[in-house]
């Protein structure tokens, strides 16, 4: 298949054509890539059955994890389910559009294979602007995962979206660098509290400002309990070369990077500015002197080592706290060792 790739960045004069191509293959039954202000996502029509088992062929999505539906206003979320609690509405008027995903009682206007037969469906309002006007001129509910191949890292530019599917989607859209970096907040809205399945763009403390108490689903920390998000249970967003966490000062850090060295392997290391400044490896990723710049860079930075030839891969640990509590989530699933 020929994939198409239009520009739609600010500065692109035949921005608004480009979105109404996009927009009307997705309305033909056709899988469109688009920027979010978290990751690109792979696009298709969530009432069409045979368009969203294209978005399973083309990542080799396991069947049983659902897809997130997306909107471009709280009233289409309320046409797709049955019932919302009225902390939803307050934290719909708080963080949306924005990186936070309504895990609701479905009412069954979705096709079954976005809902992977659950009764519940994923719901949200993305921010980015390219996004919700697809979303408008689609006028559609527009099923969407990660617009990578099934268990590399999440897309943050076009290009990545590029090297994993090109030729087998009908388009995507180039809208630049995604913003977050990191994919939504994955809540579970179906119970008197609300639970986070999947830690994300929305920090826990962020959504607790709002509505006080919000748990965090017991299998995301514990490896024996299966997590309540079916994508939480497989590894994902791995890199070609092992990847080891490593806690502690650079100290450490560089003790390790020796070790390996001296072993005769190429040891390639991502960190926050500081780390990097004080140590010494064959290849530094910088991820940025805060942890918002480090999740803006950690899946370009994952992707990165795969062009280097490097033998292993570390990469510092960092403190759970705020959007850190996503970037931990996502390294501990990337990492094959942690050292603590
Ligand atoms: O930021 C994002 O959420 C991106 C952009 C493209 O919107 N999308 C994304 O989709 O990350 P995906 O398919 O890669 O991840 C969706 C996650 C999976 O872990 C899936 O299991 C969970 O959401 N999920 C979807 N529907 C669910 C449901 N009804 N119940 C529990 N978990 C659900
Ligand atoms: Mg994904």
């Amino acid at each position: 298949m020929d994939t198409k790739r239009w520009y739609a960045n600010d500065f692109q004069q035949d921005k608004q054509v480009a979105i109404q191509s996009a927009a009307e293959l997705l309305k033909a039954g056709e899988t469109v890539a688009f920027p979010t202000e978290t990751v690109y996502g792979l696009g298709a029509d969530a009432t069409n059955k045979a368009a969203i088992s294209k978005i399973f062929q083309a990542k080799g999505r396991p069947q049983d994890n659902p897809l997130i539906v997306h909107v471009a206003t709280p009233q289409q979320l309320k046409e797709l389910v049955t019932s919302i609690p009225n902390y939803v509405d307050k934290l719909l008027e708080a963080f949306t559009p924005g990186p936070i995903t309504f895990v609701l009682p479905s009412n069954g206007r979705c096709a079954e294979n976005v809902t992977a037969g659950l009764d519940s469906v994923g719901v949200r309002l993305p921010g980015h602007p390219i996004a919700l006007k697809l979303l408008q001129e689609a006028a559609v509910p527009v099923a969407a995962p990660s617009a990578n191949l099934s268990g590399k890292p999440s897309p943050t530019s076009a290009d990545h979206v590029w090297s994993d599917l090109n030729g087998r989607i009908a388009g995507v859209l180039d809208g630049g660098a995604t913003g977050v970096g990191l994919e939504s907040t994955v809540l579970d809205c179906t119970q008197a509290i609300p639970i986070i399945l999947r830690p994300g763009g929305i920090t826990k403390e962020q959504l607790e400002e709002v509505v006080g108490t919000v748990m965090i689903d017991p299998g995301l920390a514990n490896e024996k309990e299966r997590p309540k998000s079916p994508g939480m249970k497989y590894r994902h967003y791995s890199p070609d070369a092992p990847l080891w966490l490593v806690e502690g000062p650079s100290e450490k850090l560089q003790q390790v990077i020796d070790e390996e060295m001296k072993k005769g392997h190429r040891v390639g290391v991502m960190a926050a500015s500081k780390t990097v400044a004080a140590i010494e490896a064959d290849l530094k990723k910088d991820l940025g002197a805060n942890m918002e710049t480090v999740a803006a860079a950690l899946y370009d930075a994952l992707r990165m080592f795969n062009e280097h030839d490097v033998d292993l891969i570390l990469c510092e640990a960092f403190s759970e706290q705020g959007i850190g509590q996503a970037v931990m989530n996502r390294l501990k699933k990337a990492a094959s060792d942690y050292i603590k």
